[in-house]
């Protein structure tokens, strides 16, 4: 990273944000604190501080003097964060930590983190926001649109499609061309060889559906919601 970009607020100082101040500190990104509506203003959370709540998102010169991840691990609201700092016309930064392998023609979306030891093959297309764990695997030519969440040990073949704000648990392999539905849920340790709906709970190997997936905008890790 140059010495002449803005300095990265991580509005978020929960276990992710936490990680990511990690992920940044390794990648030398510079990170001039936290926002977070839940910890007083001036707190230190590790070796920085919180330098207000999500009301400063409002502030057009803060705004516009600083870059901005949003560090929320639920995918909802790290999304409608996300869209109103560039609303407010403030910009998202992107955390890839250096141990990661990227292709060159692989793309990478602002305000997207890859925390570490990530492989992203040959025309892989990740969107915007979106939030890949350690040791996830994203293979050639698959297309991960805004706001997913790929847990740890993740394993996505070839030319995989995952639609916006699905959430894939820890440890899931997906075969290759597959499609994981919009706001969908994988749970952890599945093996997905056909395509899964939107708003789909699909687990086990092989992964069937275990009815309708309703995330809601505060749990990071989403649970099942059994169809009433
Ligand atoms: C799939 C998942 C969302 C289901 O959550 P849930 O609805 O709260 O499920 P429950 O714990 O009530 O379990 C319901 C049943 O599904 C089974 N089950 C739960 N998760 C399962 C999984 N991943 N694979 C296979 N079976 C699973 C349970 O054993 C239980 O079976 P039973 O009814 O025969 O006793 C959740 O278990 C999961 O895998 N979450 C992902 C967690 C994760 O990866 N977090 C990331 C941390 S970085």
């Amino acid at each position: 990273m140059s010495g002449r970009e803005k300095p990265v607020v991580l509005v978020g100082a929960g276990m992710h944000g936490r990680v990511v101040r990690d992920l940044c500190r390794d990648a030398k990104i510079e990170v001039a604190g936290f926002l977070d509506d839940f910890t007083p203003l001036g707190t230190r959370v590790d070796d920085l501080e919180i330098l207000g709540t999500l009301e400063r998102l409002k502030d057009t010169v803060f705004l516009q003097s600083r870059r901005f991840i949003v560090t929320i691990g639920n995918n909802l609201a790290r999304q409608t964060i996300a869209d109103l700092i560039e609303a407010n016309g403030g910009s998202l930064a992107t955390a890839v930590h250096p141990n990661c392998v990227i292709s060159p023609s692989a793309k990478i979306g602002a305000g997207t983190v890859l925390i570490g030891a990530n492989m992203v093959f040959t025309r892989a297309e990740i969107g915007k926001n979106a939030l890949i764990d350690p040791d996830a695997t994203i293979g050639a030519e698959s297309i991960l649109e805004d706001s997913v969440y790929i847990c740890p040990g993740v394993h996505l073949g070839s030319r995989v499609h995952v639609r916006k704000q699905a959430f894939i648990g820890l440890g899931a392999v997906v075969l290759p061309s597959t499609v994981i539905g919009r706001l969908s849920i994988v749970g952890a340790g599945a093996v997905v060889n056909r395509d899964v709906p939107n708003e789909t709970l699909a687990m086990g190997n092989p992964a069937v559906s275990k009815g309708r997936a309703v995330m809601d905008n505060v749990s990071p890790y989403p649970a099942r919601r059994r169809d009433a």
